[in-house]
């Protein structure tokens, strides 16, 4: 039996969390800056250290309550991310790491986010996703396709040129004075609105591209409201067209890319990462409409946490890693 304590502190969630055989939630702790952030319209990087240095300690110490204060490593989010939040992260895992004599893992973000589709929760009902499979991760920095084809081999087919599909939501958002962090609120307004009042463009749609370019649809729901007037949404109807839309043209494109990437690739397994995993038409879109075995985390394992941390750090011990204390953050870390 292996625990491992997972650290993530790359944005603005601190989360801490304590994962046994890499599958097993024990303690899964988030605290959010969402409320202190929101007021800026998005993350302001030096609240967000300071935020991670005041509560780290008792977070984890919380944590620890669940286990009899027993780990036997610690893993942590080394990048990428905001370097002031990542440094608090990483310097207190290894701090952690030394004075218990404990290996110290760390671990990329994004492969943290595809080792939340590997937790156990009541909600998983796909089950545990065996290797080889494609892997959509779209978050508020990240728009890409992986493959793995084992254990910590990654290929990026393609990215993003530019905006990330989460950075889109929450930029729309505040075009539509929709509040911070726009996904979820996006998600809300478009609720009672028709997807298809407004035609918004598909970017990079050419035939066999596996690229994304977000700015282009964001610029357009910009045009749109300068064309509509009269601050158009502040109409709910208009709002509601406005944001379902959107929201449609959005995911649309991700479907169709994942779709794409299936056929080229021949892989016949799809785990899809990242807060935009919430995301209720993409959830149902893909699993509706793709003709292979899907893995989404469930809804709370989508955004930022320790356990996908120590989930990742579990399978890496698996795969002969032994630890390195002399890791250091990294804010612009690459996958590959
Ligand atoms: N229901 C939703 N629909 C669309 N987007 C959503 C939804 N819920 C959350 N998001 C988006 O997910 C993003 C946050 O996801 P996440 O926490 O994974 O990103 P991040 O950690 O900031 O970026 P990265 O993981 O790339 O470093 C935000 O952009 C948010 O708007
Ligand atoms: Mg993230």
């Amino acid at each position: 039996m292996t625990r491992i304590l997972g650290i993530e502190t790359s944005c603005d969630e601190t989360g801490i969390a304590i994962v046994e055989n890499g599958r097993k939630i024990l303690a899964d702790i988030v605290a959010s800056q969402t409320a202190l952030h929101a007021q800026f319209g998005g993350v302001v990087p030096e609240l967000a250290s300071r935020q991670h240095i005041i509560t780290i300690a008792e977070l984890t110490a919380r944590a620890l309550e669940k286990c009899e204060n027993k780990v036997d490593a610690v893993a942590c989010t080394q990048g990428p991310g905001l370097m002031g939040s990542l440094l608090v992260g990483v310097n207190f895992g290894k701090a952690f790491a030394y004075a218990r004599n404990l290996p110290f893992i760390p671990v990329h973000h994004i492969e943290g986010h595809l080792f939340a589709a590997f937790l156990e929760h009541p909600d998983n009902t796909t089950g545990t996703p065996q290797y080889p499979f494609l892997a959509l991760v779209v978050s508020g920095g990240h728009t890409c396709l992986i493959t793995c084809p084992e254990p910590h081999q990654y290929t990026i087919l393609g990215t993003t040129r530019d905006d990330a599909v989460g950075e889109c939501f929450d930029k729309v958002a505040r075009l539509l004075g929709l509040p911070y962090p726009g996904g979820p609120a996006i998600q809300r307004a478009a609720l009672n609105g028709d997807p298809h009042a407004f035609e918004f463009p598909r970017a990079m749609s050419k035939r066999n591209s596996l690229e994304f370019s977000y700015s282009g649809l964001k610029t357009a729901v910009l045009y749109t409201l300068r064309d509509l007037g009269n601050n158009a949404q502040e109409n709910p109807s208009t709002l509601a067209n406005l944001a379902a839309s959107f929201q449609y043209a959005a995911i649309d494109i991700l479907v169709e890319k994942t779709k794409l990437a299936l056929t080229l690739t021949g892989f016949k397994r799809l785990v899809v990462a990242g807060g935009v995993a919430a995301n209720q038409l993409l959830r149902s879109r893909l699993t509706n409409e793709l003709d292979c075995p899907v893995h989404i985390p469930p809804l709370p394992l989508c955004m930022d946490n320790g356990a996908m941390i120590a989930a990742a750090a579990y399978s890496r011990l698996q795969h002969g890693f032994s630890g390195n204390l002399s890791a250091t953050a990294d804010s612009s870390l690459p996958l590959t």
